[in-house]
């Protein structure tokens, strides 16, 4: 009897993988469908790609191809390299099987509780964080700006607390080009008008000095009613901006000499991503606050993180922060699952080689006169084009045909972040795709 059930689930597996997904979708919806759809009941917040994707990774690629996470397919079924890696929340690509698997045990176990009351994971995953990073401890979000958020609320606390700040006098500066989110703190430190224009009042007590200029940031730390330093290693959303070598030292350097908190975002540039686990290890040095998210969520949840020792950390009492779904059992299986395939898997010595020879391929094979610079670290790059010839939206849409996914940030800037678990191969492949597509473009 156990042998037939076995043989009839054999066979209907079969039947399944000779059913390909994409061609059931196909019937569903089309494209154009999911565009008009979008359009007509979502808010216009976005300008995407016009590419309607349906499925990341799935059993028919599993099994007959073996594990192909850097591709994802639209409701046509049309493939493309994904260069974009849901603004590098999957980092460790399209439904990772450790991590999905991990999300589906816990799901089923024990979800959500709030922090109202223990759980038996939260704890676990606390640990294991810490322990990483080595720090003291956790504060645990959700998404991106809501752990920024709490980084600027624990820094003020501590101005308070520890450097004596007069009350409600508290500052934080913040790096030109920044970007930590959309809220309204988080676009109040930005110097972006598409960011900020229309939403104001703006915070109190937030200013920025240009990225990249230790003598602005030395003259701004002076003022003694400076609390923080936020700052991202690299500039990811201003165009994969990368300092000076010397620069993230120099702000360790400074924020010791004036007593201030250094807070690094590694929102998008931790767990690999530049290839080193974090941005900050290029110069071997340690922000007071760490905050991370993104790939922390194995891009299957919202997961997010302050880390900080109890110096910093322990300002915060009970009643005085919180969160709702932070730190819950489901988010916390799932950070662990996405920790460990970070530690396991050589995903960021991988973004590290791979990332030299992207640059390398691009620098020497792109027209230049259409390509000003190329530029990046590990996994998180970018070209930018020549805006006389060319714009980023219209290349990024001529690499879509070619079966290319990316987004420009700004109308010149093209960034180039695929899941770090792609191999020399799919590499190339693309890097064939990139260079015919922006060579392509005439130049008189
Ligand atoms: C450096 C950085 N910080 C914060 C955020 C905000 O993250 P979220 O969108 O999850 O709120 C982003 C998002 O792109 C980011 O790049």
């Amino acid at each position: 009897m156990l042998s037939k059930c076995k043989a009839a689930t054999r066979l209907i597996s079969k039947f399944e993988d000779s059913i390909r997904p994409q061609d059931i979708r196909k019937r569903l919806i089309s494209s154009k469908e999911v565009f008009d759809r979008e359009a007509k009941y979502a808010a216009h917040n976005y300008h995407p790609l016009p590419v309607a994707l349906s499925k990341g990774e799935g059993k028919y690629h599993l099994t007959i191809f073996g594990a192909q996470r850097v591709f994802v397919w639209d409701v046509e079924g049309k493939r493309y390299f994904d260069y974009l890696s849901g603004y590098s929340a999957n980092n460790f690509g399209h439904c990772h099987p450790k991590i999905v698997q991990a999300l589906q045990k816990q799901s089923a176990i024990l979800h959500h509780t709030s922090r109202a009351f223990y759980s038996d994971v939260f704890g676990e995953y606390a640990e294991k964080i810490t322990k990483l990073f080595q720090y003291d401890k956790v504060l645990p979000m959700n998404t991106g700006v809501e752990a920024d958020d709490t980084a600027c609320k624990i820094a003020r606390k501590w101005g308070y607390r520890k450097k004596m700040i007069p009350k409600n006098e508290a500052k934080i500066i913040f790096a030109t080009d920044n970007f930590w989110g959309r809220s309204l703190a988080a676009v109040s430190a930005s110097t972006d008008p598409s960011s900020f224009e229309g939403y104001g009042p703006f915070m109190p007590g937030f200013s920025c000095v240009p990225y990249n200029d230790l003598r602005a940031l030395e003259t701004a730390l002076q003022d003694p009613l400076v609390c923080a330093y936020m700052v991202e290693p690299i500039q990811g959303e201003a165009g994969i901006k990368i300092p000076d070598v010397g620069y993230l030292k120099g702000v360790r350097e400074l924020c010791d000499k004036y007593n201030v908190i250094w807070i690094a975002d590694e929102i998008q540039t931790g767990l690999g991503r530049t290839g080193k686990r974090l941005a900050v290890d290029y110069e071997g040095v340690k922000p007071d606050i760490l905050v991370l998210g993104k790939a922390l969520g194995g891009g299957v949840y919202p997961v997010s993180a302050c880390l900080a020792n109890d110096d910093i950390m322990l300002v915060i009492e009970p009643g005085t922060h919180g969160s709702t779904f932070g730190g819950n059992p489901l988010g916390s299986k799932v950070a662990i699952a996405a920790l460990e395939v970070l530690e396991e898997e050589n995903i960021t010595e991988n973004a590290y080689r791979l990332g030299i020879i992207f640059r390398e391929e691009l620098k020497k094979e792109l027209n230049k006169n259409v390509v000003i610079d190329v530029r990046g670290k590990g996994l998180l790059n970018a070209v930018v084009i020549n805006r006389n010839l060319a714009d980023a939206w219209d290349v990024c849409l001529k690499m879509k045909e070619r079966g290319l996914i990316a987004k420009h940030t700004h109308e010149d800037i093209i960034r180039f972040a695929p899941p770090l678990v792609i191999n020399e191969e799919q590499l190339q492949e693309s890097i064939d795709i990139i260079v015919k597509t922006i060579n392509s473009i005439q130049v008189p």
